[in-house]
């Protein structure tokens, strides 16, 4: 495991960007594992800026989202497929055909999951996985558990994910109660994995998941066993390592 300590979050995006940039540079075909939330939207901003000066090319990239809200459509502005659109494809030149997301509006769950679990091993699996980290320890919505959920399924979120997303619904928009998720295993079998993480809110759940024990019940502590995982992270999210 890396850590590189950023000054801030525009510091921490920027390096974040720089590695995502990197790997599209030398595998112009990469296929990227995104993310959405706050964390990675300053990378995206960064990494539309590299493209509007012609320094990054998204023509042959493939993406593979990590999570959808069930019940929600690409349409919905709440939709993990709409946040994509306006903080990064609608920005770049990725071809839309190349880009994935659960199917919130799929309600056979068993079909949807299985459904993306062959576009990700169609694709030839995942070479570098974006994640931000969940104020209890979630990566992707692979909530706190008594085991790690291997491939993508349907999630129920626990009350303090909800409870931490109510700020991107507005007045008298409902969270929704579930999600399908990408497993540990699609994650943990992505060739390369970097997180973003800041804020002094995020310090007591880095240190958990990256010097406790690796436990489902921190779901990121796996990453500790992982081949090639990047942290990069503020000074204040650091602030307990
Ligand atoms: C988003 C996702 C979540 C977020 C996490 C942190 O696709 O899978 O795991 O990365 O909830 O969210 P922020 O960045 O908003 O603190």
């Amino acid at each position: 495991m890396k850590i590189i300590e950023a000054r801030d979050y525009d510091h921490m995006s920027r390096q974040a960007a720089n590695i995502i940039s990197a790997q599209v540079i030398l595998k112009p075909a990469s296929v990227l594992g995104l993310a959405t939330g706050s964390s990675p939207i300053g990378a995206y901003r960064q990494l539309i800026d590299w493209y509007g000066k012609g320094d990054i090319d998204f023509s042959a990239v493939r993406t593979v989202n990590l999570d959808e809200y069930v019940g929600l459509g690409p349409e919905d502005s709440q939709s993990y497929a709409h946040f994509m659109r306006v903080h990064l494809f609608d920005h770049v030149n990725i071809r839309r055909e190349n880009t994935h997301i659960p199917d919130g509006l799929n309600d056979d769950a068993q079909a949807e999951c299985r459904r993306y679990d062959e576009i990700i091993a169609s694709l030839g699996g995942i070479d570098l996985q974006l994640l931000g980290l969940g104020p209890n320890g979630h990566i992707g919505f692979n909530e706190p558990s008594r085991s790690f959920a291997k491939g993508t399924h349907k999630v129920e979120l626990s009350p303090a994910t909800v409870e931490a997303n109510r700020r991107f619904f507005g007045p008298g928009r409902q969270v929704p109660g579930y999600a399908y998720t990408m497993g540990i295993c699609d994650i943990m079998q992505a060739r390369r994995v970097v997180m973003v993480v800041s804020g002094s809110h995020k310090a007591a759940i880095v240190r958990d998941a990256f010097l406790g024990p690796v436990t489902p019940e921190v779901p990121a502590s796996i990453l500790q066993l992982h081949r090639d995982f990047t942290l990069v992270a503020d000074r204040e999210s650091l602030s307990l390592l």
